[in-house]
């Protein structure tokens, strides 16, 4: 059977499924009951320094979306670092890393933005034999406007700076959590990078809002009629996390730096496809807050199988394999054509396929033929766009086909012809075009 045993900078856990610094992993019994389900290792909640206690708020701190099915798509918090005591948190953190040696903890911590800070609280964590520290520069609410967190993260010198001092300061592997709450995600993992960091690990919550109150007029979740901005995850921010994992999995600069995958995880499938783009284990919080911890058990063993059917040995064989895949827009090739096929014996007949084509797209499906209901592709004006696959909701009804080179274009009868391999060498592509000259 494949072997699913993760090394992520030196840390050596069972399997590649850590739970995220948060709720699930905030105190002893938490992370023993996550550790008896088969989690591979835990990020311990957010510790702050000694200290007056952190104080979150007394009402709804998540706010949500759902699908049609009230099924949780997107998880909205305002919590807090922990607001358990620090020195409680580091005993038990000692101790469950005595009971449970062969799985990972590492403890994530946020200080004010001073080497003397940072200087504390380093030794007091070293002595738990924590396997490693990750930085939090990543919460976007009441932290940061401390100055800590997200405020920190979005400034790529202070993260290389603090990054350093905790580098110069520790023996443990330091990973650094990043914020997405930035337009170029490269910046701060450089930054990282530059500071000596041994890992990256992303994505924190995303700036959100989930809702407002109609009646009342303010954000959910409504703390006496105020709201503010939250930390949003879970399955709704997959895609923005695997696009942010893979930028840095393929920059030059950072070639090589280990990525610990976040955000949206939910199934094995999920982790298979954030490893196979650069990350070398992943990360999970909102799954096991919606189904529980024994979550993991399904993730390890869909893990297994498809690396069994695919013939992967151990997850060296797919970390990082879609990243090479990954490109940019003017390097696609456009004498790729696809077009739609409707498989008429699945369709059930809503028409959703013509509605969106008819009124929004390229007009390329009927909705009659002869006097009766029917939905086909018009191939000759069918651009392949791939939107009636997804408004389908029969399931492999609509497929995208691809043609084979030579066949002929329908909408302007010549043959699809090779002349142009890529936007590159594209004649109408300026910069082609400059190189030619
Ligand atoms: C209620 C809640 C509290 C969180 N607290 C922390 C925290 O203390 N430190 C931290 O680094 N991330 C924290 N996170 C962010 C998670 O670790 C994780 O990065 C994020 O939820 C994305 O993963 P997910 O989509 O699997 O939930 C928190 C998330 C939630 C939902």
């Amino acid at each position: 059977m494949a072997d699913i045993r993760n090394n992520f900078v030196g840390i050596k856990s069972p399997n590649p499924f850590w739970l995220a610094s948060a709720p699930p992993t905030d105190k002893a019994y938490n992370v023993i009951r996550a550790f008896k389900a088969g989690w591979g290792g835990v990020v311990w909640k957010t510790l702050g320094e000694e200290g007056p206690p952190v104080v979150n708020v007394n009402g709804p701190r998540y706010g949500a979306i759902w699908g049609a099915d009230r099924r949780l798509l997107g998880l909205n918090n305002i919590e807090l670092i922990t607001d358990r005591d620090l020195f409680l948190n580091l005993r038990e953190i000692k101790q469950v890393k005595k009971d449970w040696p062969d799985r990972a903890i590492v403890v994530s911590l946020m200080v004010p933005c001073v080497e003397e800070s940072w200087k504390a609280i380093l030794p007091l964590v070293e002595e738990t034999e924590a396997d490693g520290i990750e930085l939090n520069f990543g919460c976007p609410h009441g932290m940061s406007e401390r100055g800590m967190g997200s405020a920190v993260g979005q400034v790529p010198e202070y993260i290389e700076m603090v990054v350093r001092w905790c580098k110069q300061n520790t023996r443990m592997p330091v990973i650094t959590k990043l914020t997405p709450n930035i337009t170029d995600i490269r910046k701060p993992a450089r930054a990282a990078f530059a500071g000596g960091t041994d890992a990256v690990s992303l994505i924190n919550t995303i700036n959100s809002i989930t809702g407002v109150d109609l009646d009342s007029f303010a954000p959910m979740p409504t703390i006496d009629g105020k709201g503010s901005h939250g930390g949003y995850c879970g399955p709704a921010v997959k895609p923005i996390a695997m696009n942010m994992v893979a930028e840095i999995a393929r920059d030059s600069e950072t070639r090589g730096l280990p990525i610990s995958g976040i955000g949206g995880i939910t199934t094995w499938r999920d982790a298979a496809e954030f490893m196979a783009l650069g990350a070398g284990n992943v990360q999970v919080c909102t799954a096991a807050m919606t189904y529980g911890f024994k979550i993991v058990q399904e993730m390890i063993e869909g893990l297994k199988n498809w690396m069994d059917a695919k013939g992967h040995a151990s997850l060296d064989d797919i970390v990082g394999r879609a990243t090479p895949n990954v490109t940019d827009w003017q390097y696609l090739n456009l004498n790729y054509v696809a077009k739609a096929r409707i498989d008429q014996d699945a369709c059930i007949k809503c028409g959703r396929c013509h509605i969106a084509c008819e009124d929004t797209s390229h007009q390329a499906i009927t909705s009659m033929v002869d006097g009766v209901r029917h939905f086909e592709v018009i191939e000759a004006e069918c651009v392949g766009c791939n939107l009636c696959v997804n408004v389908c909701p029969v399931e492999n009804c609509i497929t995208m086909e691809p043609l084979a080179a030579g066949v002929m274009d329908q909408r302007t009868g010549q043959p699809v012809s090779p002349v142009y391999f890529n936007w590159t060498q594209h004649p109408n592509n300026p910069m082609a075009k400059a190189a030619a000259e």
